[in-house]
């Protein structure tokens, strides 16, 4: 992980947020190839599953929404960590940092109400008895033990903000923690002006907040990130063939993604772990090189948005079949993506080092290669004039001109050309293309692939349909 930050920084994939006043602890900021890769990610994935398909429409709603939906949706209520705080340093935590074993929903069970106002407690003994601990819990920061009869509260992650200059608890409002309600939310306004008809769905990307109480490991787990999210509406009795579906194309999108199949891993979520909203959900978990983590989900939220969105506003959110005249509130299959966990998992899945032959005869060093699918790459081609001579630079910077209508192309004269090209592998350009002094003479270049170093001499007039034809 360490070495993927440290490139993720030296070579402006991702920064810490803020860092000029010493940063905002897991903040992260998208430099200049960071959010090339990601813009890339994000239109790949709005190729397959919006533009290539006849059943998908997009949505980009606005983040902050009606405080009336997170009441409907069952966030107000539900969406929430019990956090324990210790009595000497007054610290905060979720008992899965107290105690790696025990997990929230273990003690959620144990209550019936998440309100957030309100204290509870939980005995130490207790635990012990039911074998969820073995010893009595110390505090990770003082080390103090903490008492038999453990205080803690639930606390809501909805992003509250103020609406307007008055910060009252009239104007509150939230920063959606999903962008899910949205499609639910407007799904009659898609539905009368999209003319499709069940199944078919609907896809946004965008932003995301939620106030975690642990955020950390890099981009996997921060307070703002972006999804990727499809809600897919069918008949309730075709939930069981769609959900096979879904995680079919979710699979196939991994592999377009380059995440090798031993990487991934299914988990049913048992009931108890599910989101309130859920019947059933698969947790895609990946190797992230700090442990096996969730990249993925995929839900069955049976009809429990619309049927409850449809109570709430008193708009009716039943669908008629236009052939049957049956009527029904649409069932849903969610798949969902994590945007910042995707170029996580990428980066994690390139990040290569090898042994490669230098530029001196018989003498071996290591290379740090990105081997990144090449149609997710940021920089797809660099152009490199082997001197800085005015009559190299001149067709270099022509070739660079048409190569840049066409791909995302970077010119680099600078540095010896062994340097330049150990750059372009660390942020896993491609190809990189050579213009020598015999180019002047016979009109060709040296294109060199990144994975395998091999090196072709191709006719400047042919460049750009022979890189066309490599992606
Ligand atoms: N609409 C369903 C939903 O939001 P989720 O499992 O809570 O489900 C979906 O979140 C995906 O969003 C996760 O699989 C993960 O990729 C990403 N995600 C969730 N919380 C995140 C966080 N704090 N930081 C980065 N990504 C996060």
């Amino acid at each position: 992980m360490e070495k993927i930050v440290s490139l993720c920084k030296r070579r402006g994939f991702i920064f810490p947020g803020s860092e000029i006043y010493g940063g905002m602890a897991n903040s992260w900021d998208y430099g200049p190839l960071g959010v090339e890769l990601k813009n890339n990610i994000k239109q790949a994935w709005w190729k397959k599953f919006v533009q290539e398909r006849g059943d998908m429409v997009g949505l980009d709603a606005a983040l902050v929404m009606n405080p009336k939906v997170w009441e409907a949706s069952g966030h107000l209520k539900n969406f929430t960590d019990p956090l324990f705080e210790c009595p000497e340093c007054h610290g905060r935590f979720r008992l899965d940092k107290l105690l790696p074993s025990v997990n929230n929903v273990k003690i959620e069970s144990t209550v019936n109400k998440h309100d957030s106002e309100k204290e509870y407690y939980i005995n130490q003994k207790d635990l012990i008895d039911q074998k969820l601990i073995k010893e009595i819990i110390r505090c990770p920061d003082c080390q103090k033990v903490f008492p038999d009869k453990m205080k803690f509260r639930f606390f809501n992650l909805l992003f509250k903000t103020f609406i307007g200059p008055a910060e009252e608890s009239a104007n509150v409002a939230y920063f959606r923690p999903e962008t899910a309600q949205a499609m639910f939310v407007d799904f009659r306004q898609v539905l009368e002006t999209s003319r499709k008809r069940i199944p078919f769905g609907i896809a946004q990307i965008g932003k995301a907040f939620r106030n975690e109480i642990t955020p950390g490991n890099f981009i996997f787990r921060t307070r703002e990130f972006e999804q990727m999210e499809i809600e897919y509406f069918i008949k309730e009795n075709d939930w069981e063939k769609s959900f096979e579906y879904w995680l079919g194309e979710m699979y196939d999108w991994m592999n377009f993604l380059g995440l090798k199949k031993d990487h991934l891993h299914d988990l049913e979520v048992p009931e108890k772990e599910r989101a309130h909203y859920s019947k059933r959900t698969i947790d895609i978990e990946y190797d992230f090189p700090f442990g096996k983590d969730e990249l993925y989900g995929l839900a069955y939220r049976t009809n429990f948005d619309l049927k409850n969105h449809s109570t709430s506003s008193g708009v009716d959110l039943v669908y008629t079949d236009p052939e049957s005249g049956e009527k029904y509130i649409p069932h849903v299959i969610e798949p969902t993506f994590g945007v910042d966990r995707s170029v996580l998992a990428v980066l994690t899945e390139a990040y290569c080092e090898e042994e490669a032959p230098t530029t001196k005869e018989g003498e071996t060093e290591t290379r740090v290669v990105l081997k990144i699918p090449k149609h997710i790459a940021p920089i797809k081609v660099a152009i490199l004039p082997l001197s800085k001579k005015e009559e190299l630079s001149n067709v270099a910077k022509e070739i660079h001109k048409e190569v840049s209508r066409n791909f995302f192309a970077e010119y680099d004269e600078t540095q010896s050309i062994g340097k330049r090209y150990r750059r372009q592998d660390e942020i896993g350009t491609p190809y990189c293309v050579t213009i020598d002094f015999d180019s002047l003479e016979d009109k060709k270049v040296t294109v060199r692939d990144r994975d395998t170093m091999e090196q072709e001499r191709i006719e400047i007039s042919e460049l750009v349909n022979y890189l066309k034809n490599k992606f």
